[in-house]
C-alpha cells in the first residue's frame, strides 16, 4: 500500500515535470463544418454546399446501416471481411469523417498548384503544400452528380467510377485530409473488384481501404436509400466488360495505360494512383459536357503520389 502510494505520487511527480498534462486546457476551436474558401464563386459555392451535404448524408447512412446491422452482416462483410476489429473500425472511420474537427479543413477553387491544367483533373489534395486543403477544379462541376442521381442512368456501384456522385468523391478526398481520420484510410486496392477480393481473401486492411469504404457507402446508399436493388449494385467492370479488360485487374498499372478511361491522382509521396473508370463516363458525363476526357479524375497525395479514379 505504502510503496504503491509512493510510486503513483513519484509518477505524478514526473509528470508535473515533463509537462502539465493535467492541468484545466482551453479547448480548441470546433467545426462541424468543412470550409468553402473565398476563391469559389457564388455558383461554386453553392454546388459545394450541396456536394458537402450529400457527403455527410452518405456517411451518415453508411455508419448507421453498420451500427444496426453489426459486423455479421453480409453487405457489411462483402466489403470488410470478417476480422474482429473490422466493426469498431469502420465505425469509427464514418464517425471521424462526420465528427473530427474540420478547422482548417478546406475546399478551394483557385487552382493554386496549377494542377488543374492538366487533362482531365477534377480535384486534387494540395498535399505537403496544405495538407488539409483540397482543389475542386472546374471539371468537377460538370460532370460529378448528385445523390439522387444514384441508380439512373445505367449507373452501378460495381460498374460505375466510385467518383461518379460528388457525396463518394468528397468521402475519397477527405480520407486524404489528415485530420480526418488520422491517415488511418488509405489505398490497398485499386478498384471495386480488387477491394472485395481484399476483403474475402486478405481482410487485415479492408476496414481502412479508402475503395472498400467508398464502395460500401456507395452500396448502402444505392440500396437503402436510392432503392436501387441487385440492379442498381450490378457486376464488376471484369464480369462483363471488354474494353479495358486488360487493364482492370486489381493490379493495373497505374500509369502505362494510355487509355482516357482512367483516372489519376497524385499521393503525397509522389506516386500517381490511376483507376480504371469503368463507368459510363459517356452515357453520364456526355450529356453535360463534350470533354473527350472526361474518364479521368485524378488527385495528388501528401506522399506525392497522384492518383487518379
Ligand atoms: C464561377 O466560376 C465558373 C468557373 O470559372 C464560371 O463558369 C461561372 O460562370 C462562375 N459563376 C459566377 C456566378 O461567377
Ligand atoms: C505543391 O506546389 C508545387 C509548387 O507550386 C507543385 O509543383 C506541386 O505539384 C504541388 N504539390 C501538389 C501535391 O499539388
Ligand atoms: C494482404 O494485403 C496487404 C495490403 O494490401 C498486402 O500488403 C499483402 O501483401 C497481402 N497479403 C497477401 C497474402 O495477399
Amino acid at each position: 500500500m505504502v510503496a504503491k502510494t509512493l510510486i503513483s505520487a513519484a509518477a505524478l511527480a514526473s509528470v508535473a515535470i515533463a509537462g502539465p498534462i493535467n492541468l484545466a486546457r482551453d479547448l480548441k476551436e470546433y467545426k462541424t463544418d468543412v470550409e468553402i474558401h473565398s476563391s469559389c464563386n457564388a455558383t461554386q459555392r453553392r454546388m459545394l454546399e450541396k456536394a458537402l451535404a450529400d457527403t455527410f448524408e452518405v456517411a451518415t447512412f453508411a455508419k448507421e446501416y453498420v451500427v444496426t446491422n453489426g459486423a455479421e452482416d453480409p453487405v457489411f462483410q462483402k466489403y470488410f471481411g470478417k476480422e474482429k476489429g473490422a466493426y469498431s473500425t469502420v465505425v469509427g472511420v464514418w464517425d471521424s469523417l462526420l465528427t473530427s474537427n474540420k478547422e482548417g479543413v478546406l475546399l478551394r477553387c483557385d487552382n493554386p498548384d496549377g494542377n488543374c491544367g492538366q487533362p482531365s483533373w477534377r480535384g486534387h489534395w494540395r498535399g505537403d503544400n496544405a495538407t488539409s486543403e483540397t482543389v475542386i477544379c472546374d471539371l468537377s462541376y460538370t460532370d460529378r452528380f448528385y445523390n439522387e442521381y444514384f441508380c439512373m442512368n445505367g449507373y452501378t456501384v460495381a460498374g460505375s467510377p466510385l467518383g461518379t456522385h460528388w457525396s463518394i468523391d468528397l468521402i475519397h478526398r477527405m480520407f486524404h485530409v489528415p485530420a480526418v481520420t488520422n491517415e488511418l484510410v488509405g489505398h490497398y486496392s485499386e478498384d471495386y473488384a480488387s477491394a472485395l477480393e481484399l476483403a474475402e481473401h486478405n481482410s487485415t486492411y479492408s476496414p481502412m481501404d479508402s475503395d472498400a469504404l467508398q464502395a460500401f457507402a456507395a452500396h448502402v446508399y444505392a440500396v437503402e436509400v436510392a432503392k436501387g436493388g441487385d440492379a442498381c449494385i450490378g457486376q464488376p467492370a471484369e464480369a462483363h466488360d471488354d474494353s479495358h479488360a486488360a487493364s482492370s485487374s486489381a493490379s493495373a498499372a497505374p500509369s502505362a495505360t494510355s487509355s482516357a478511361a482512367q483516372s489519376c491522382h497524385t499521393h503525397a509521396d509522389g506516386a500517381v494512383h490511376c483507376e480504371d473508370d469503368h463507368a459510363d463516363a459517356s452515357t453520364t458525363a456526355a450529356a453535360q459536357t463534350s470533354d473527350a476526357n472526361a474518364g479521368k479524375d485524378c488527385h495528388t497525395h501528401a506522399d506525392g503520389t497522384v492518383h487518379c479514379v
